[in-house]
């Protein structure tokens, strides 16, 4: 943090000390904010003012590769040149305009860009909202106004936010469903986590018990579901993309049910998974996508993509912040430039290039039982060393903080003994060595 920014922190905050100590801050912050999901004793705390593409920095002043992208948000790195000229373009125009209430261009203009790239030629409408979980909602929300229905399907892992609705459809710990109350009926069934297939099946060679499993449980629970909401890279839960068939499967019992298919597209779409959502490595066309993160190029920002009607009157369903002039243009400046600049390749030449080298560190060590990923969207799976079939945390810790606080490989976990391999979408072949090189050295430092 420069001296600048230093004064100006003074100036806004007049009588509160501001200090360069990232301990002193570590101790505020845990004082002044709510308990949340900050790992204060893994992570230092971020210097706000610098940083540059995958690069970024501690008020200490050291040096960290990104492979968190801030859980998928920064799609093109920090302080991308392309974004900050649109930005500089684009200032001077008023923000406030609350575009649930008002008609504005830019809004409309992203919906139009939003149904162009997803699947399917039907006729498609677009609702704005502020976070990922409302972006689901929002599908269920239409489900049940189109089809007087109630009833969804969702997996275990799962995780489609912690609100409402979406924390009724989530399964992933149970510290975030613990005396809440569960907002929707929800039939459950197995994701399909291949590496520990719950009806114990090699990948590949099985007859889809999962799917069989899930139709039975229609059958015992209730057939009048509304909707399917799913993964096809289940994030949260350790990164497990979904076999195409299962996904193809998927489609089939919504279609005999009479139900929508929903996508939920705010980790692993807009570009992650090589196509502009992950839901394309199946060829499948939902009904629904539901997208966040990377959509707002950091502002709180998303998206459901949905059938016409979405929703059958006025009313039915509105945001105060639904897309505002300066963050539906940012939006559309991002999608712009991932066109221009063949990011949607590059996502693909890089993830050939980070899952050979995740394999070859496999390869040289008993703790990783497993890689995988679609895109840039990677994990690897952390076992005990004299037993691959058990998961172990504790290992997976002991890497993360070797990762973080040795090799200066800014990560994050996944699952319960996974880590996830989330870099910007436009991460070079050099970046890509440097994380693969600085992941081994932590690897071979952890026992
Ligand atoms: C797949 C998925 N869906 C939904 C959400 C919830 O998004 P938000 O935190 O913006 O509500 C997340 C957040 O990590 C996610 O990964």
């Amino acid at each position: 943090m420069d001296r600048e920014s230093e004064e100006l922190l003074k100036e806004l905050c007049p009588g509160l000390e501001i200090t360069k100590s990232g301990k002193a801050w570590i101790t505020r912050s845990d004082k002044a904010l709510a308990k949340t999901t900050q790992a204060r004793d893994l992570y230092p705390v971020v210097d706000f003012t610098r940083g540059e593409g995958p690069w970024i920095y501690d008020l200490a002043g050291n040096q960290y590769i990104d492979v968190t992208a801030g859980v998928g948000v920064r799609a093109l790195g920090l302080r991308h040149p392309g974004i900050i000229e649109y930005e500089r373009r684009i200032q001077s125009y008023i923000r406030e305009v609350p575009g649930q209430d008002f008609d504005i261009l830019p809004q409309t203009l992203l919906a139009e860009r939003l149904s162009a790239i997803a699947p399917g030629n039907h006729m498609k409408k677009v609702f704005f909202t502020t976070s990922g979980g409302r972006a689901v909602e929002a599908a269920v929300k239409s489900l049940m106004d189109t089809k007087h229905r109630q009833r969804f399907v969702a997996f275990r892992p799962a995780f489609h936010g912690r609100t409402g609705y979406s924390l009724a459809l989530t399964a992933s710990k149970h510290v975030h469903k613990d005396y809440y109350p569960q907002g929707l009926d929800v039939v459950r069934a197995p994701y399909p986590y291949c590496y520990r297939c719950p009806f114990g099946q090699k990948e590949g060679e099985c007859d889809l018990e999962c799917v069989r499993y899930l139709r039975d449980s229609i059958q015992y629970e209730g057939t009048d579901i509304a909707g399917i909401v799913f993964e096809p890279v289940c994030g949260e839960g350790g990164i497990l993309p979904a076999p195409p068939k299962f996904v193809r499967e998927l489609r089939k019992i919504a279609d005999e049910l009479g139900a929508g298919l929903v996508t939920d597209e705010v980790q692993a779409g807009l570009g992650r998974s090589g196509h502009w959502w992950s839901i394309e490595n199946s060829g499948v066309t939902p009904d629904y996508i539901c997208s966040a993160k990377a959509l707002g190029v950091g502002f709180a920002f998303a998206a459901c993509i949905g059938p016409d009607p979405m929703f059958t009157e006025f009313g039915r369903h509105s945001e105060t912040f639904g897309a505002e002039p300066y963050v539906a243009l940012l939006s559309l400046a991002q999608l712009h430039i991932i066109i221009r600049d063949g990011i949607l390749e590059n996502v693909r030449n890089r993830s050939k290039q980070l899952l050979s080298g995740l394999r070859d560190i496999q390869g040289s060590t008993k703790i990783i039982g497993d890689v995988r990923g679609l895109g840039l969207m990677c994990g690897v799976e952390i076992v005990s060393s004299s037993d691959k079939t058990k998961d172990n945390a504790d290992l997976r810790n002991s890497l993360l903080v070797n990762c973080v606080k040795k090799h200066g490989l800014w990560i994050i976990g996944a699952g319960r003994n996974c880590l996830r391999f989330l870099p910007s979408l436009n991460t070079t072949a050099e970046q890509i060595d440097i994380i693969l090189e600085r992941f081994a050295k932590a690897v071979k430092d952890t026992k």
